[in-house]
């Protein structure tokens, strides 16, 4: 190979007309069949599917043997002609001259009668997320977090970092996962908020995209053990303001996969609307009575139980806000109101469709001596804060921000059943392999 009269192309740009007639494509044998003289391989590159037609007699070098003989996932090389053809998936053909098994496949392992259960293809997800739905769904991710790349940089957020290996549990102990650092007890980081509320001093406006660790002995559709967060912080803003870059955030995240993804959505049988802005929003009290209504009863200060929050979330027919927590149901950090002590202002972002949470957030304490009497009010060791406390001496102004899981927007964005089909290699409580 190395003709130079035939172009480099790929399935989507012989597709969409952009390149041919005539082309060299690369990828692998994703279905083959053969009907007498022609062999019809369905050639798969990673932008998209393209049928490629061997015919016995009018190809050089044995091409047709090499077709005809080729298997399920082997990698190969074709060079053709493209044609228009009414019968072929996205009505072009690529008629080939030249076919190369650069790469051959064993049998392969995922068929019908061998995947039993779920289980199974996650087992084997190393050579499952070569299908068209595993696919489809990371292409969505991938656009969901470009979305969130260029939705930070137009509105003035800095991207920063922050480590994995940390010492303070920012929401809780029960869900750290802790190992030995040279002799020293120290964790996984479970969000990077602590470090974002220090780096909002010296860049006022930032945001972060890391995995977070969470010790989840819950087996759900929701719940992963390592998973993507887009996190922000912004000081100078309130949660009125938090609750704005969250709708704004997710607003693009879903414009970009309908725009971009459309042929993804449809592999995955997902119709998507673009959500109405502002985004609704209803205090937790109001969630609590409609959950009452529809069956789901909790007690008030509880944090909303998973089956309330499914409840309500299906009330709804785009995303929307609960706002106004109990401080029994939040982390320490967070800021009340002055005439309701036991309230905190902060939001989680519903999906709707039984879906539930995408995002919490909250305004920050940014005093001091207010931030100390409630580390020691819930009987926190104050030690293991001792730098998040120092930032309150140094100029910490009233500040607000968020955590957005990446999987679970997925999730909801691209229609999935589960969280872990929205993971490349998912973490759960049952599994690290692959
Ligand atoms: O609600 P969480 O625990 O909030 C925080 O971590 C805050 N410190 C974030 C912040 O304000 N900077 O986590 C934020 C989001 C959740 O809303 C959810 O989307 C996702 O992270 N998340 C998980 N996703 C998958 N599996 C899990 N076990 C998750 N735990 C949280
Ligand atoms: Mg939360």
């Amino acid at each position: 190979m190395g003709s130079p009269s035939f172009e480099r192309a790929s399935a989507a740009e012989v597709l969409s007309g952009t390149r041919g007639p005539m082309v060299e494509l690369k990828g692998w044998a994703a279905r083959k069949h053969t009907v007498g003289g022609l062999v019809f391989v369905l050639l798969r590159d990673g932008t998209g599917y393209i049928q490629v037609s061997v015919k016995k007699g009018t190809d050089s070098a044995g091409a047709f043997a090499a077709a005809r003989a080729s298997t399920k996932e082997s990698a190969v090389e074709v060079r053709g002609t493209v044609r228009d053809d009414a019968r072929a998936p996205g009505g072009k053909e690529v008629a080939a001259s030249e076919f190369v098994v650069v790469s051959p496949a064993d049998s392969w392992p995922i068929t019908k009668t061998a995947v039993r259960s779920a289980s199974y293809l996650f087992d084997k997800r190393h050579l499952s997320i070569r299908g068209p739905k595993a696919i489809a769904a990371m292409r969505i991710r991938a656009e969901v977090i470009g979305a969130a790349f260029d939705f930070f940089r137009e509105n003035g957020f800095q991207l920063i970092s922050a480590p994995t290996f940390v010492q303070a549990a920012v929401e809780g102990g029960s869900t750290l996962f802790s190992l030995d650092y040279f002799g020293k007890k120290v964790n996984l980081s479970q969000s990077a908020q602590f470090y974002e509320e220090a780096a909002l001093a010296a860049l006022q406006k930032v945001w972060i995209f890391q995995p977070a660790f969470r010790a989840e002995k819950s087996k759900t559709p929701k719940h992963l053990t390592e998973f993507w967060m887009i996190e922000s912080e912004q000081a100078f803003a309130d949660q009125q303001d938090n609750m704005r870059v969250q709708e704004g955030l997710l607003s693009k995240m879903v414009e970009r996969v309908i725009a971009n993804r459309s042929q993804d959505l449809k592999t995955l049988g997902r119709t998507m609307r673009q959500p109405p802005l502002p985004f609704p929003r209803m205090t937790y009290d109001e969630a609590r009575e409609l959950a009452k209504g529809e069956g789901y009863p909790f007690e008030w200060g509880e944090d909303i139980p998973t089956e309330a929050e499914r409840a309500v979330s299906l009330t709804q027919k785009s995303p929307f806000f609960i706002t106004d927590y109990p401080l029994s149901a939040r982390s320490f950090y967070h800021m009340t109101y002055p005439d309701r002590p036991k309230v905190t202002k902060s939001a989680d972002l519903i999906a709707p469709e039984g879906v539930g949470e995408l995002a919490t957030g909250g305004q920050r304490i940014h005093d001091h001596q207010e931030l100390m009497s409630r580390i020691s009010s819930q009987d926190l060791p104050a030690e293991s804060f001792s730098w998040y406390l120092e930032l309150r001496k140094f100029g910490m102004p009233p500040h607000s921000g968020f955590g957005i899981g990446v999987e679970r927007t997925t999730r909801w964005i691209a229609g999935l059943r589960h969280i872990r089909s929205a993971s490349l290699f998912p973490r759960t409580l049952s599994r690290v392999s692959p």
